[in-house]
């Protein structure tokens, strides 16, 4: 090979692969068929996960009695609180046993039995100056100690005293027994 044909067979233009007018189309419309396919989708996956979003916020407290009005001897309160699960909203009727302990400090227990669920109610004939379950005999002191049946003590409200008024927050396990 002479000089000339070498230097023809290196600076040979390179072909370029172009594009066919099929795959310029199919490229474009199946671009734009997914931007539009994920504007359509992407506010319902933010809208199906949008409460899993939501910062959450500690339940408030809510005012329930006088704390004038509390006394050694537990009083039943019913009161209602505002959940929000998601997105339904829901304004459940809750109770609670306030007291006063020997030292002057209010505290407040759930009524609902450790044993199965049901509401435990004071002193009745049946347990004088215990907490007592209708349902299978479960009993509990004035502090929510589990005596008979239940397996563990009854729960207690958070409680907070403010201007005179009386507040309970979350439920969290008994701390007194
Ligand atoms: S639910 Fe209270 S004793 Fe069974």
């Amino acid at each position: 090979m002479d000089h000339n044909e070498q230097q023809e067979t290196t600076h040979k233009p390179v072909k370029r692969k172009e594009m066919t007018r099929r795959q310029f189309l199919s490229y474009t419309l199946g671009g734009a068929g997914a931007f539009m396919a994920g504007g359509a989708i992407l506010p319902m996956i933010r809208f199906a996960v949008d409460p899993i979003l939501q910062k959450k916020e500690k339940s408030g407290f809510v005012k329930v009695i006088e704390e004038s009005k509390v006394t050694n001897e537990p009083t039943e309160v019913k009161f209602k609180i505002h959940q929000v699960d998601g997105w339904y909203e829901s304004d459940p009727k809750l109770a609670a046993w306030i007291a006063k302990s020997d030292d002057g400090k209010i505290y407040a227990l759930s009524p609902v039995c450790k044993h199965l669920g049901c509401m435990v109610s004071w002193s009745g004939e049946e347990a004088p100056n215990e907490y007592h379950c209708p349902c299978h005999g479960a009993r509990y002191t004035k502090d929510g100690k589990n005596l008979k049946v239940a397996p563990k003590p009854l729960d207690e409200y958070e409680v907070k005293t403010e201007n005179g008024w009386v507040y309970l927050g979350p439920i969290e396990p008994n701390s007194r027994v």
